[in-house]
């Protein structure tokens, strides 16, 4: 057989390069699939896995999952964790069975099913950003002290360059949202205007139209076509309530809500169509005391509009693709004001959206369907925008999408 030659050029050479290599990337999903080619090019290792910590949640999330690893976490209340950040230090595992049997079980089945021989941590100014997870070396050889001193320095290298993506995200972050804000109340104070315009003309055409049907009301032929125009107006008239509902929205009328409990009475209202397009409802990490102060009926009006939204990308699945739209809710803390809120995110398996249309989602009356108004999200925008929270979306073509909502929670 022939064995995989590894090829070390000098020290100074490697991390100069493997900086190199890093230090230009800002995007994290390519940051780490090339710091793990690079690490491949380097030590005979088949399996790196590198998780990273979602600052709002608190949680560690498997940033390069296969397709059955996908949603495996690791959360800072963990023992694993917490023992990465008192000892600050790599763990070879089959070296310290004592330790491995110190985790929870949870974390013990992670480990196992990940195959992890090493635990290295990630560490930026005083806190674990993440941890990268190596299997045993393929040749059959140990860790010895003289890899792991030269994987710690890759690693301490990579952790820098994650923390720079990180800031520049959370950077482009902000400018775009508040860029989308401006958009947004630009086109409101617009379409207010138009709707206004719009709606008094219709007013007048309705109650005409109504006026001659009860001249024409004896012609089957003429009463039809009157029939029509009532549909069609009472078509525009609906476009226009859509539309003054996202600029002028009626004030909120705010109570204690427990979001759970709404999710779940409005998967009732669609619960026919779920089931006659086979869709299936997956919950996800729900957490406790999920209760906030919401207006309800327009909360559950967003939530409608994005599982309907979410059948329909799935409504032309092939039929070997799974069509399910995972729930989840979580809690989080905003770590410049510590304030609280729920995370309430709706992933689907649908056809995705294009990047190209990503940006204009939100935007009044846009839309990729034939009978769509593209007011939906516009209106969901608006409601979430009113209740100080933020909505947001993730999205492959061709793979699905997530919305994302994070609403207040106000002890
Ligand atoms: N889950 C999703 N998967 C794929 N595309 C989506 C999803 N949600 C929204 N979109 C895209 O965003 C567009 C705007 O959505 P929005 O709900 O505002 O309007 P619509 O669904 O087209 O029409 P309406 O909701 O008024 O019937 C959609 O036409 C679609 O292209
Ligand atoms: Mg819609």
């Amino acid at each position: 057989m022939k064995r995989k030659k590894i090829i070390q050029p000098d020290l100074g050479t490697l991390l100069s390069e493997f900086n190199r290599s890093l230090m230009l990337i800002v995007d994290k999903s390519l940051l780490i699939s090339n710091f793990i080619s690079k690490i491949k090019q380097i030590f005979p290792v088949e399996l790196i896995y590198v998780f990273l910590l979602d600052e709002s949640t608190g949680k560690y999330k498997l940033q390069n999952p296969e397709k059955d690893k996908q949603g495996v976490i690791l959360t800072g209340k963990n023992k694993l964790i917490n023992w990465l950040a008192v000892n600050e230090k790599h763990l070879v595992l089959s070296q310290h069975p004592d330790i491995f049997n110190y985790f929870s079980e949870e974390e013990q089945s992670i480990l196992k099913q990940l195959r992890t021989e090493l635990i290295y941590p990630l560490k930026v100014m005083n806190h674990i950003s993440g941890t990268i997870f190596l299997e045993k070396k393929t040749d059959g050889s140990e860790y010895t002290e003289q890899d792991i001193s030269l994987l710690s320095l890759l690693f301490d290298q990579a952790a820098f360059a994650l923390e720079n993506a990180s800031l520049y995200e959370k950077q482009t972050d902000r400018l775009r949202k508040m860029y989308r804000t401006d958009r947004l109340a630009t086109l409101g104070e617009l379409a207010a205007g138009a709707a206004h315009e719009i709606r008094n003309p219709l007013t007048a055409i309705r109650s005409t139209i109504q006026y001659l049907s009860k001249d024409f009301g004896h012609d089957p032929a003429k009463s039809e076509m009157i029939n029509e125009l009532i549909i069609e107006v009472e078509r525009i008239n609906k476009i226009v309530q859509g539309l003054l509902s996202f600029a002028r929205p009626s004030e909120l009328n705010m109570s204690e809500v427990d979001v759970e409990q709404l999710i779940n009475q409005t998967l009732l209202l669609i619960q026919t169509t779920l089931s006659k397009q086979q869709i299936e409802v997956e919950f996800e990490y729900f957490a406790k005391e999920t209760i906030i102060r919401a207006d309800m009926e327009q909360l559950k009006q967003v939530f409608l509009n994005i599982m309907l939204n979410a059948i329909e990308a799935m409504g032309n699945n092939s039929p070997e693709r799974p069509r399910t739209l995972i729930i989840s809710l979580e809690k989080g803390t905003d770590i410049d004001t510590q304030n609280r809120f729920l995370i309430i995110t709706f992933e689907d398996s649908g056809k995705g959206i294009e990047d190209k249309d990503l940006e204009n989602i939100f935007n009044p009356f846009f839309t990729t369907k034939e009978e769509g108004t593209g007011l939906g999200l516009a209106i969901s925008y608006g409601v979430i925008n009113r209740h100080e929270g933020e909505i947001e979306v993730k999205s492959q073509s061709g793979k699905g999408t997530s919305i994302i909502i994070k609403l207040p929670q106000r002890k």
